[in-house]
């Protein structure tokens, strides 16, 4: 009989970002990237042999439903298969089944926590279990670079090394400093322009290489204040990177704009609520919803002053993660 296995994995947020390739279909990035890995925003995904010769890929709905994946998503999650079939030897079909604790397709890093889940329960269903190291590089695999943070808790350096294909490494443990993520999602809509081709227009910006070049010493910065836990310091770092992010998503050919009027309202509202005293600071990823970090003890504040918002549709509560464990709760 073939074992059923079921992975969570979490999904992460990037204080450093990703953005630009030199290889996209490896997700060879042309930056080292940083993130906080997430806790209560994850991808939920069993995996087990089946007969046969095709793969069967399924997405979960909350109340239990199985349904077939889309083409594009069960093509790609096949691709990925191919990677986890050649590093483990094992040639089976499989059938896999997905389900995710939040909005997919939201910038909201779901393919992160999906892909990482899928290289864990396929690998273990196939017989192996990878160290961190390696689900980091095989979630790489995947095509999805933010993927390979999502392979352990805590703050997250990816790569670990000057060397491109090295996998990620914890810089901190989640212990070290338990921050919270308060996000306002002002839109589950799916994301007109991937980040896939996000990645491939960034080097047409004319601020590309300006970025490239002060990017060093950025990350040296906010892996200080990470080691000091100095959110004063930290929080206007991670600002100025994620609207970096998007003025070279602006200002790429074609140029891609993720912001609506609603990013722009909540991003006024953190600046007001720290000209109040309190420590709060956004970040955004390929999408129009915000993150807010916080310490532990403001994330309340900070969850009704977002809510506040006009064009806020929910406020989710997040904070500090560790790595994907296996779980019991089987999709099929
Ligand atoms: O992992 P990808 O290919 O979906 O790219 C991630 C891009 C950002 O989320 C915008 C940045 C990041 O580092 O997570």
């Amino acid at each position: 009989m073939s074992v059923k296995v079921t992975a969570c994995a979490p999904s992460n947020i990037a204080f450093i970002k990703y953005w630009g390739a030199r290889d996209l279909s490896r997700a060879l990035p042309v930056n080292p990237s940083l993130s906080m890995t997430l806790r209560t925003s994850y991808a939920r995904t069993t995996a087990a042999e089946i007969d046969g010769k095709s793969d069967v890929i399924e997405l979960a709905a909350p109340d239990g439903t199985l349904t077939r994946a889309p083409d594009g998503f069960a093509a790609r999650a096949g691709r990925h298969l191919e990677h986890l079939r050649e590093w483990t030897g094992r040639r089976a079909a499989l059938r896999i089944a997905t389900i995710n604790s939040f909005p997919s397709d939201a910038g909201l890093a779901s393919s992160a926590a999906g892909f990482c889940a899928l290289a864990f329960a396929a690998s273990h269903a196939l017989g192996h279990t990878p160290s961190a190291a390696e689900l980091s590089r095989l979630a790489r695999l995947s095509g999805s670079g933010s993927a390979a943070r999502s392979a352990m808790g805590g703050f997250v350096l990816w790569p670990s090394t000057d060397d491109d294909e090295s996998p990620a490494v914890a810089v901190a443990p989640p212990d070290h400093w338990p921050l919270e993520n308060v996000i306002a999602v002002v839109d589950t809509e799916a994301k007109k322009v991937s980040s896939r081709d996000g990645h491939r227009r960034a080097a047409t910006s004319p601020h590309f290489e300006t970025r490239l070049a002060n990017l060093p010493d950025r990350l040296a910065r906010v892996q200080r204040a990470i080691q000091e836990r100095d959110l004063a310091t930290l929080g206007p770092l991670i600002e100025e990177e994620a609207i970096e992010l998007h003025l070279i998503a602006m200002s790429s050919s074609p140029a891609i704009f993720y912001w609506t009027p609603a990013t722009l309202a909540v991003l006024d509202r953190v600046r007001s609520l720290r000209e109040t005293g309190l420590q709060a600071y956004a970040t955004m990823d390929a999408g129009p919803n915000v993150h807010v970090l916080c310490e532990a003890d403001d994330a309340e504040r900070v969850a009704a002053a977002l809510e506040a918002v006009p064009g806020t549709e929910r406020v989710l509560r997040d904070g500090m993660g560790t790595g994907p464990v296996l779980v019991d709760r089987h999709l099929f």
